[in-house]
Formats: structure tokens, sequence, C-alpha cells
């Protein structure tokens, strides 16, 4: 059985008609075409769905579109403002924080609710902002690094 689903992604309304019982992340890389958002473990292990669900990061895998109902979610492709990178993902391609790039589009919206939570935060608090997101072949510190100029970027443009 389908039924309509309405919620806003990337600022703009969507509305599906769908099974209920289907991924988010199934929705939003197939019936949105917004496939910044991976499909890695489906079982809420290695992050690379994570999204922003009412300012939430959600790992989109683990949720049923039907709960998506008159949400707001943020994927990766509504991070940018027009040509404008956020700091997040200019300070991951400034630090080389990405090798095949599956797992980025997970661990920067991760870094930006790290932020939004901890503006000036510790390597520790990174480091277990970010635990639990799965990179195969970059190593950890580029990303820890990427997060850590991306605080001193937004740091400095709040106090400018
Ligand atoms: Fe969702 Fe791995 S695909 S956490």
């Amino acid at each position: 059985m389908s039924i309509t689903i309405r919620f806003n992604v990337n600022g703009a309304e969507a509305t599906v008609t769908t099974d209920p019982e289907r991924r988010l992340l199934d929705v939003l890389r197939e019936d949105l075409q917004l496939t910044g958002t991976k499909y890695g473990c489906g079982e809420g292990q290695c992050g690379a769905c994570l999204v922003h669900l009412d300012g939430e990061p959600t790992r989109s895998c683990l949720v049923p579109v039907r709960d998506a109902e008159g949400t707001s979610v943020t994927t990766i492709e509504g991070l940018a403002r027009g040509d404008t990178l956020h700091a997040v993902q200019e300070a991951f391609i400034e630090e080389g924080a990405m090798q095949c790039g599956y797992c980025t589009s997970g661990m920067i919206l991760a870094a930006v609710a790290l932020l939004r939570r901890t503006p000036d935060p510790t390597h520790e608090q990174i480091v277990s902002g970010m635990d639990g997101h799965l990179c195969r072949c970059n190593g950890y510190v580029k990303i820890v690094n990427a997060v850590r100029r991306a605080a001193e970027t937004i740091q400095g443009a709040s106090h400018a």
C-alpha cells in the first residue's frame, strides 16, 4: 500500500507517494535523485547515509520514510549556498580529507552538526563527534584536521 508523504528537502517541498516502510535513504536517492546520500551498510553502522532531520544528524537507512512526514531534511546537496560551499566542505577540500569520497557526505553533515553543538571543539570532542563514521581509505587524521579548520573558519567569521 502506498501513501503520500510530504516533507521539506533542502528548502523545497517534496511529495512522494510510496510504501511508507521504505527507507528515507532510498527515497532520497531513487525518488528524489539526491544521490549524495550514500548507502553503505544499511544497518546504522557506517554513517554514509547521514542527513539532518529537523536539524538532527540522522542515519537515513534507519528511518522509514513515513517518519519524515512534515519534517525538514538536509542532505549534502542542500549545504552550499549557491556557488558558495559550506565552511566544512571547504575545509575537507583544503585538508584533502577524502579519497574515494564515499563516506564524505555523511562525514561533512556530521561535522556540521558537531560544530553547531560545539563551535570550538577539543581534539577529543572532534574524535568522539565523528565516531561511528567509517572511512576505508583516507584514515582519520585529515578528517579531524578538516573539522578543526572548519571550526576556526566559522569562529573567525562570527568574530569578524
Ligand atoms: Fe546507514 Fe551505513 S548506510 S549507517
